[in-house]
């Protein structure tokens, strides 16, 4: 399956990071901090890098960074915003392929990005995950990192309030999203080995307007996930009147307080990693 079927980025690229932030910045230095190289020694590929907001994020950190993004108006922001950044490099290419040479990177990220490669969870069906996984493995020096952001089932239906509001939606994008333990298995079969996984908890992928009571009402908010992409019109309407009745009666607030109970617990993402 090719990732812009159900995902509309060359619509959206120009108000992404109104929707995205880029969240556990803190967790991708540790795991990188993991290589004997020092990081500012160290040249990191982000691979479907998007807008580029993990490079700005990070890129006084490294030596080098590299972006490979599959959508043009996606690899177009990050241009843009990067344009002043001599020490990074950004390209057009498609994963599970990774158009680099053998050992060619100390770090290498996938942030949010599995499950756009066509995997089948409900299939078992995971070949574009095991060539991804082989593909970092070949281009990552010897004690390279990778370091792989995604969320768990359980996140995809807890961890984003607005999920209840779209549960087909979510259990269909959920078998995009191979198992956090079925990423394990594969980068130990790799050949991967002090493999882990962080979770944050304190730090929502969307960042601030989050907790907009009025959020689904509006496209811009609806755009910063794949999920609504997946709603169809006849369920979109009757979310849109359910949320505009629980704004009207006051139930919006109490609402969003027992989904953040649950959102508090689990998170929204899962980062795994592992050494080469
Ligand atoms: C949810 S966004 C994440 C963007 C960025 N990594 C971030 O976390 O801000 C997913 C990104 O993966 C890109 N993508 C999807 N399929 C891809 C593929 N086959 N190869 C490269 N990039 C891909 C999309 O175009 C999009 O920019």
């Amino acid at each position: 399956m090719n990732s812009s079927e159900y995902e509309k980025y060359h619509e959206t690229a120009a108000n992404y990071d109104q929707t995205r932030t880029p969240v556990g910045l803190e967790i991708v230095l540790g795991c990188f901090a993991g290589s004997p190289q020092p990081l500012s020694a160290q040249t990191i590929l982000d691979a479907g890098c998007g807008t580029g907001s993990y490079i700005k994020a990070l890129n006084d950190k490294f030596g080098y960074l590299h972006g490979l993004e599959f959508n043009e108006n996606m690899l177009s922001e990050a241009q843009k915003k990067l344009k002043e950044t001599p020490n990074v490099r950004l390209g057009l290419g498609e994963l599970p392929d990774i158009p680099y040479d053998e050992q060619s990177f100390h770090g290498l990220m996938f942030n949010q990005v599995v499950h756009h490669l066509g995997n089948d969870n409900s299939k078992e069906e995971f070949g574009p995950l095991r060539k991804l996984v082989q593909e970092a493995h070949r281009v990552l020096r010897p004690d390279g990192v990778v370091v792989l952001n995604t969320s768990s089932q359980r996140q995809l239906r807890d961890g984003f309030w607005w999920a209840d509001l779209i549960p087909e939606a979510v259990e269909s994008i959920a078998r995009r999203f191979p198992p956090i333990e079925k990423i394990e298995e594969v980068l130990q079969a790799t050949g991967f080995h002090s493999i882990g996984k962080i979770v944050p908890l304190h730090e929502v992928l969307q960042g601030q307007g989050y907790l907009d009571p009025q959020g689904p009402l509006k496209k811009t908010y609806r755009d910063g996930d794949s999920t609504w992409s997946l709603v169809s019109d006849e369920q979109l309407n009757a979310v849109l009147k359910r949320v505009r009745a629980m704004n009207e009666q006051g139930t919006m607030t109490t609402y969003l307080e027992q989904r953040e109970e649950l959102r508090r617990d689990v998170g929204q993402a899962t980062f795994v990693f592992g050494s080469k």
